[in-house]
């Protein structure tokens, strides 16, 4: 029998757990992947939408949306380095669907790292072209149009 998840997935709640999130993504992206600061905070933050996943009142996860017409732009997936695979990007990638939904999204598109190619095409995603570098990264450029 599967364990129900010991972990929240919502949307982060006040500065504080605004803060949690922009801390962990630094520490994902700018610390162990070595992705220049001024690329991960790219300037967005203000419009977008950022989910969390909260264990304690730690945030364990995140990931930010922005609604732009139709569509979504998903980036920004971190999950704390001790708590990756238990399934939380998966969940924070179910929440975004709904959230996109309630938006009046029909499709999101999202900038891959080959390496997590899997994870996104497990959650429905489609490759859409060829790969590319993206802040010294290669990366694939996948699609999701909501059923
Ligand atoms: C990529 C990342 C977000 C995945 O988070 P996670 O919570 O561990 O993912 P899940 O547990 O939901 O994984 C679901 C599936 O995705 C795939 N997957 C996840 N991590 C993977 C990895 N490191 N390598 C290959 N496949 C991976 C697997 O198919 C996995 O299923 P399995 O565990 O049954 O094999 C996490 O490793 C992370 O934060 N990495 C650093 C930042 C990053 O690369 N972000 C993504 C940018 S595109």
């Amino acid at each position: 029998m599967t364990e129900p998840p010991s972990y929240e997935v919502r949307r982060a709640r006040g500065r504080e757990e605004l803060d949690a999130a922009l801390a962990l993504r630094h520490d994902v992206f700018c610390v162990e992947q070595g992705v220049p600061e001024h690329e991960e905070r790219d300037g967005r933050d203000r419009e977008g939408l950022h989910l969390v996943a909260v264990a304690g009142g730690e945030v364990l996860a995140t990931c930010r949306l922005l609604f732009v017409g139709p569509t979504v732009q998903f980036s920004r997936l971190a999950v704390r380095r001790a708590d990756r695979r238990r399934g939380i990007a998966t969940a924070l990638l179910r929440e975004a669907d709904i959230e996109a939904r309630a938006g009046g999204a029909r499709r999101l598109v999202l900038h891959a790292q080959t390496y997590a190619r899997q994870l996104y095409e497990t959650a429905g995603y489609e490759p859409r072209g060829r790969t590319f570098m993206e802040a010294g990264i290669e990366h694939i450029a996948m699609e999701k149009v909501l059923p």
